[in-house]
């Protein structure tokens, strides 16, 4: 998968790819990720990406004619169509089952946008979808980005070890996760729970089940009402 994003602040991303998931799956040769500098297809001496948006008000808006430029540009470099993806808090709410789907291209441009504002020209006649990660502003789309490439670097094939099919289908699918415990079994005096000691696997499936079940109830009822399953649905 060839993942490429577009951003005012290119050196921001310069670790933190190197990570992980990400980095396994960058290792592995199943995902490459390129880093566009928004600033490089601009046609001033300074520059520009942004410029004072008409009507008035605060803030600056980036301008539509770089943006087109980049993305234009990847396309001829890909000799195929990109699936362009604007971040932004305008954008339907990024979940499990986006990442999913956005798992299964084979190519992802990823615009980050600037919390002022991008030209609704952008939104309207080159982007596929805007997407945003929850409901709060980030003064840009760079973290959102990185959250989208991080979801979907793991569902992958092949970048999870061998087994661990992370699109596998359960009853869990949809709930929040049950509670997990490593040794020791005694830890100043808190307990691991007995069930997950005793080999009995059967029970410890029950048990799990259980529990994601319950927490579920307590922390996220919305993710249960039927049809409604809102960390399942995009
Ligand atoms: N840019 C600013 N806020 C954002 C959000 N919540 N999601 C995606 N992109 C953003």
């Amino acid at each position: 998968m060839q993942i490429n994003i577009i951003t005012i602040f290119p050196d921001l991303f310069d670790r933190v790819l190197d990570f992980g998931m990400i980095q396994q799956a960058r290792k592995k040769d199943l995902m490459q990720v390129e880093i566009v500098d928004l600033r490089d297809f601009t046609e001033d001496k300074r520059r520009t990406v942004d410029d004072r948006p008409y009507g008035g008000g605060d803030g600056m808006v980036l301008k539509p004619e770089p943006i087109f430029l980049a993305v234009e540009s990847l396309k001829e470099k890909a000799g195929e169509p990109q699936h362009v993806v604007l971040l932004t808090p305008q954008g339907k709410l990024f979940n499990q089952s986006l990442a999913n789907r956005l798992s299964l291209r084979k190519n992802l441009t990823l615009i980050c946008g600037r919390y002022e504002g991008v030209d609704q020209r952008v939104t309207d006649h080159l982007v596929d979808e805007e997407v945003s990660i929850g409901d709060f502003v980030l003064s840009g789309g760079e973290y959102a980005a990185l959250v989208v490439v991080d979801a979907v670097s793991r569902l992958i094939p092949g970048v999870v070890a061998k087994g661990a099919s992370v699109l596998q289908e359960s009853f869990m699918d949809g709930l929040l996760d049950y509670p997990h415990y490593t040794r020791p079994p005694d830890f100043r005096g808190w307990q691991v729970p007995e069930v997950l000691l005793s080999g009995d696997h059967a029970e410890i499936e029950r048990w799990r089940e259980r529990q994601a079940l319950e927490l579920t109830r307590e922390r996220r009822p919305d993710l249960l009402k039927p049809g409604k399953n809102a960390k399942d649905r995009d």
